[in-house]
């Protein structure tokens, strides 16, 4: 089923997953809130990745402060480099990142059955290297400001993707930081600390969640591109001559996390880059089928020792492994994982969202929205309903509530029919559902729904905990 992302968008507000930041005051652009059902599914992620890439012996974590020295971003190239090509409409003052612009009127235009035209432009845009490339193609076919409809434009010029901000009382150019743009350097300047600390030698990895800034020129598709996310990085520090297996290694590994996920295999895909940075040996995305398009939810990169030896040169500390046996010293070569934490929430947002059809007991059939989330990812795992409001069910049913409260997230609802109660539980994709009746309350047992098939079973409370527990994991 392909959804919109309109669909996702009100979704996440109407049932607590995401909201606009600071919406009360007309939302900040770029910029959004995660909802009591957003921050358990998206913890869950970051649980998930964490599981992964530490539960072994060869990687530890850190948690490194968002403001770093500013030498780090002149070191990493982040000053010089990070901008994106800015072009103006001098009539309607809108913004566009250059290339975007050129990129949504090829869509126009192949949405018009234009095709020839269209993928002449592409061919220009993908050989384009400089703003004024991006200029004259913008010039050269007329493409017009979708606000104001002229041609008014300024020249197109870089803009520094970095937010600055100033340490201490007085802002001067002295005390200027940046805000992070990617969690990795955090963990490049730690790589001797950890290496020493942790008792560490190649190959092994430092992973790191934390948010990263970007002042995105345009922020567009929801949670996709934002001012402000939160990165998954890992950089496998290894000696130079093995990058070629593991980058192979890592690439492999991270599919299949993707596909523990839940993601449907058909709408994840490989990219090999077709450009490399001039340090990088190899560098391959992995990209989701959104609902507007293919996109970019991870980067792994082979990055040869270009960001150890950047920052020996500007740091002038060395940052070598020297091996106490043999007395060989080299500067690590580094394989980079670099997933984005908030983008892969809404990767898995838009792939766990169905509607289906289904039968409502009397004949007829009702359309229902179901979040298809594995039962683990779920930000709740279990909703517990007393039948009806009275009888002692209530009490019954606020015992085993409470009771599996102790083991996981659980939701408790009396209000409405039992049909509808399912419904609201579908739509957020709690995957069981346990019902308490009449007969609970002489014989012990409640009824366990599963979500997707809708089937129900009967248990003994005493088995229920263990049940969902087996099942959360099958
Ligand atoms: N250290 C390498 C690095 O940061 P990147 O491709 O720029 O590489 C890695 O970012 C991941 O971070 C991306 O694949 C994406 O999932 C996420 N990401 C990057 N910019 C983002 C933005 N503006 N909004 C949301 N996620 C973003």
């Amino acid at each position: 089923m392909t959804t919109t992302i309109d669909a996702i968008l009100s979704l996440s507000k109407r049932k607590g997953f995401v909201f606009q930041s600071s919406e009360i005051y007309g939302g900040l652009n770029g910029c959004w809130d995660f909802g009591p059902l957003g921050v358990e599914l998206l913890r869950n992620i970051k649980e998930s990745w964490w599981r992964s890439m530490t539960y072994r012996t060869d990687v530890v974590g850190i948690d490194a402060s968002i403001l770093m020295h500013p030498r780090v971003w002149e070191a990493s190239g982040h000053v010089q480099q990070f901008s994106d090509p800015m072009i103006d409409n001098k009539t309607s003052k809108a913004r566009y990142r250059a290339d975007n612009l050129i990129e949504d009127h090829i869509q126009k235009l192949a949405n018009k059955n234009k095709t020839a035209q269209a993928a002449e432009i592409a061919e220009q845009l993908s050989k384009a290297e400089s703003n004024e490339d991006f200029y004259n193609i913008i010039v050269n076919n007329e493409i017009k400001d979708p606000v104001s409809g002229t041609m008014d434009w300024t020249e197109v010029r870089n803009f520094n993707l970095m937010f600055e901000t100033h340490v201490g009382p007085v802002a001067s150019a002295d005390d200027k930081v940046y805000l992070r743009p990617e969690t990795a350097q955090g963990i490049f300047v730690n790589f001797k600390n950890v290496m020493d600390s942790a008792r560490m030698k190649p190959p092994f990895g430092i992973a790191q969640i934390g948010k990263s800034f970007r002042n995105e020129i345009n922020t567009k598709n929801f949670l996709f591109r934002t001012r402000e996310f939160e990165q998954m990085e890992m950089q496998f520090f290894i000696p130079p001559g093995t990058e070629g297996e593991w980058f192979e290694y890592w690439r492999q590994e991270r599919w299949e996390w993707f596909r523990r996920l839940g993601i449907s295999e058909e709408r994840l895909r490989r990219k090999p880059h077709d450009k490399l940075a001039h340090y990088a040996a190899a560098a391959e995305d992995i990209e989701y089928l959104f609902p507007f398009g293919w996109g970019e939810v991870e980067g792994i990169h082979s990055r040869t020792d270009f960001d150890l030896n950047r920052h020996q040169e500007f740091s002038g500390k060395k940052l070598e492994y020297v091996d106490t046996a043999t007395k060989d010293r080299y500067v690590p070569y580094v394989i980079e994982t670099a997933v984005g934490a908030t983008r892969t929430f809404m990767a898995v947002l838009c792939d766990a969202y169905a509607e289906e059809e289904v039968p409502t007991g009397d004949g007829k059939v009702e359309t229902r929205a179901v979040m298809r989330f594995q039962p683990w990812l779920a930000p709740v795992t279990a909703a517990v309903f007393p039948l009806v409001n009275k009888d002692g069910m209530p009490e019954a049913a606020e015992a085993i509530y409470r009771d599996l409260q102790r083991s996981f997230r659980v939701d408790y609802d009396t209000s409405g029919a039992i049909g509808r109660r399912y419904r609201r539980q579908d739509e957020v994709g709690t995957p069981f559902c346990v019902t308490i009746d009449g007969e609970t309350l002489s014989d012990g047992t409640v009824t366990l729904r599963e979500r997707d098939s809708m089937q129900q079973i009967r248990l003994s409370v005493d088995a229920l905990e263990s049940e969902i527990r087996r099942r959360l994991h099958a």
